[in-house]
């Protein structure tokens, strides 16, 4: 398997799920703050206030805060040359609306790029990766209000100028298109103001998630604008949700209606992202979903200047969609999908498909023509420590390998994919369920569901596999 001379190995993370150190040095609380713990039956809870009694998983995460130095050295070790990772919001802007940043958050970010270059590690950053300050949804009530424009804008302005020595690669939203779903409203759009109860209670219009997102491409395509005339030296990117989706027969129906889901739910917000308009389906979709776009003058010059130089996605699993009502359901984090027969699932009922890797690569090269990376793939795991410490996980390195094989294979078909980051290389918050015990690392964290462990790393089997195959550039995948 050849990869290009250069390619990106690393993994993926996000601030809530790991730095923990939610109300130290100056942060504000971010909307996961206020998300209890969950499981596979039992969702995540929103409370408004935080309750004492209460277990809040992100509060600590992984406590990344204060262990980022021997976590790079771990990383380090492995091979990466990249590491993703986001910017908490509010630890840079504690409500959001402040006009003066933190600059004990923004000391924290200094020491961590420091800690990269030290090592060699590219960061490649996420400016959002679900986490609002709070203080927004309460008062503003998300991405619903235009005024979370200016507000981003500001953020962004900010830390570009404080790192941007530092920091080459950025992306703005993480899987901006969850935001189309009622589950997005939680984490991506924070369309939650006042709402108390089980995440799955959450209801949204269609008109309110799509406004929403309109002032995200807005503001996506401000900052873009920014990156691209003040720091040259930027490569800015999306970041999508990529479910690949199947029709569940050859009725030409069910042909039709993935063709429709494909668009829903992959292409429209790369479309924006990637082509800088709205994309040609756009206007049927919004009719048909009784969607009327409120526009301000100059909202489409911004979108078309926010075209970005990379496109990245997640990739973790494939669906199906039929018409025909016997057909059989599964579910992921925050999108749901058809049954696939000839694939098996994760624990959690995640459809595990490495060709469809290799499909998807080669579906998004062909409609852009940009380079592309993985920036999130990865499987939620059970594992187990053993009496002498160890822990074997065969099952997440047979996803490893059979997904690089799958990248090789996309390589080889023509695809310009330039890197790939393992979501969670060291174990973390489930941001679908809250779970610590959903472990997709390769470095193992002793820290559990009901808040106790003592957040030692372990090297998991997978660490050795993963160090293997980057030190041969992914001949030994
Ligand atoms: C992606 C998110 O949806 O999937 C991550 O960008 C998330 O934040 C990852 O952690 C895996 O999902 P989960 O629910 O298993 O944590």
């Amino acid at each position: 398997m050849q990869f290009p001379k250069g390619f990106y190995w690393g993994g993926a993370t996000a601030a809530n799920q790991f730095e923990g150190a939610w109300n130290v040095d100056g942060r504000g609380a971010s909307v996961d703050d206020h998300f209890t713990g969950g499981s596979y039956e039992k969702p995540r809870e929103i409370t408004i206030d935080i309750k004492p009694d209460v277990l809040y998983p992100n509060h600590d995460g992984i406590d990344f805060y204060h262990h980022y130095e021997e976590d790079i050295a771990l990383f380090a070790e492995m091979g990466f040359n990249m590491f993703r990772m986001s910017i908490s919001w509010s630890r840079i802007f504690p409500n959001g609306d402040d006009a003066q940043p933190n600059e004990a958050g923004l000391a924290f970010y200094d020491r961590v790029f420091d800690c990269c270059a030290k090592h060699g590690i590219e960061p490649l950053v996420t400016l959002s990766h679900y986490e609002m300050p709070y203080h927004l949804v309460e008062k503003y009530n998300g991405w619903a209000s235009r005024e979370l424009i200016g507000f981003f804008e500001n953020y962004c302005a900010t830390v570009f100028e404080r790192y941007k020595d530092k920091v080459k690669f950025w992306l703005t939203f993480n899987e901006i298109n969850c935001g189309t779903m009622d589950m997005g409203a939680m984490m991506e759009t924070g369309l939650i103001q006042g709402f108390e109860g089980p995440a799955s209670a959450i209801k949204t219009t269609p008109q309110q998630r799509y406004q929403a997102l309109h002032h995200q491409f807005v503001a996506h395509g401000r900052v873009v604008k920014l990156a691209h005339e003040k720091y040259p030296q930027f490569k800015m990117g999306n970041m999508d949700c990529f479910i690949l989706s199947y029709p569940g027969t050859c009725d030409p129906a069910d042909v039709l209606a993935n063709e429709l889901e494909m668009n829903r739910m992959n292409w429209y917000c790369s479309d924006v992202q990637v082509r800088g308009a709205y994309p040609f389906y756009a206007k049927r979709f919004w009719a048909e979903n009784d969607i009327e776009l409120e526009m301000a003058p100059g909202d489409l010059e911004d979108i078309a200047a926010g075209k970005v130089d990379f496109y990245t996605f997640s990739y973790y699993m494939s669906g199906t969609v039929s018409t025909h009502a016997d057909h059989e359901m599964t579910e992921g984090n925050m999108t749901f999908g058809g049954k696939n027969p000839y694939l098996e699932s994760t624990d959690w009922g995640w459809q595990i498909d490495p060709m469809g890797l290799r499909i998807a690569l080669n579906q998004i090269y062909a409609r852009y023509q940009i380079p592309l990376m993985v920036v999130e793939n990865g499987m939620g795991a059970y594992d187990e420590v053993e009496e002498d410490g160890s822990i074997h996980d065969p099952y997440r390195i047979a996803y490893l390998k059979s997904h690089i094989k799958a990248m090789g294979e996309a390589i080889a078909d023509g695809v310009d994919l330039i890197a790939y980051t393992w979501w969670g290389p060291i174990d973390l918050v489930s941001a679908g369920t809250g779970e610590m015990r959903k472990r997709y690392g390769f470095i193992h964290v002793d820290k559990y569901d009901d808040g106790t462990g003592t957040y030692e790393r372990r090297r998991k089997d997978s660490f050795f596999a993963y160090q293997k195959i980057i030190k041969s550039n992914g001949a030994e995948g």
